[in-house]
């Protein structure tokens, strides 16, 4: 079994180049989601160094990329509609409930993208809940540091990612949806306490 390591991408531009972290990232393949392959292999570093978002890169011991994830912090809207009085409770911890919207209003650690790269076989790659398993390890270090409480995605409406998002091991829940503004995709929002 291959053994991974989680390289924040401008760690590793420190450590062997912008030159060289483009070159590996070059090759990322996600047929399934041609926006994230496209953002690891167009966008990531500049991302970064622009600090809106940070990439990580999971990395084996060839010094391949089987995986990467972004993470960033932005506000989002959930409603208190349907929440239970215990993640009310929770919430509040971190924002005031807008009484005009019946929602809370709150920043939130979002993973921005969060893919597998199909280039490799797939021994040599995490599966999906090992990748959110370091993903998580580095927002709990953020929490450690920082504070906040709630971490968000959106994914497409399909029901095999929404099944992965929501089995046991991830346990996020869907709050709300949106449309993009550029093709009108439909994007199912969805949120987990960290
Ligand atoms: C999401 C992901 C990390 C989950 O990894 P995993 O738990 O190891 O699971 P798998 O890769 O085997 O995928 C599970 C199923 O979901 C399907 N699936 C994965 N990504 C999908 C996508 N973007 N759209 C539709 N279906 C998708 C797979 O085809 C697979 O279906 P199958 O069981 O019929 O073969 C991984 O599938 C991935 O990198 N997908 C592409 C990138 C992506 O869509 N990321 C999510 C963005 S919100």
């Amino acid at each position: 079994m291959s053994s991974y390591q989680t390289i924040n991408i401008l760690d590793m531009i420190d450590a062997i180049g912008e030159d060289n972290v483009k070159e590996i990232l070059s090759d990322f393949s996600c047929p399934k989601n041609r926006e994230i392959e496209n953002f690891v292999r167009n966008n990531a570093i500049e991302f970064a160094k622009r600090k809106m978002s940070v990439t990580h890169l999971v990395v084996n011991e060839n010094g391949d990329v089987p995986a990467i994830f972004t993470l960033t912090h932005k506000a989002i809207e959930i409603s208190n509609e349907g929440l239970s009085s215990a993640s009310k409770k929770k919430i509040s911890r971190y924002a005031h409930l807008d009484e005009m919207s019946n929602s809370y209003i709150l920043s939130a650690f979002l993973i921005a993208q969060f893919g597998k790269n199909f280039e490799l076989s797939p021994q040599e790659v995490p599966d999906g809940d090992q990748l959110m398993e370091n993903a998580w390890k580095i927002l709990v270090k953020v929490q450690h540091d920082v504070g906040g409480g709630i971490v968000y995605l959106e994914c497409e409406n399909s029901p095999k990612l929404l099944s992965f998002y929501q089995n046991e091991h991830n346990r996020f829940r869907v709050f709300n949806e949106r449309y993009s503004e550029t093709d009108q995709t439909k994007y199912i929002q969805l949120f987990r306490f960290l």
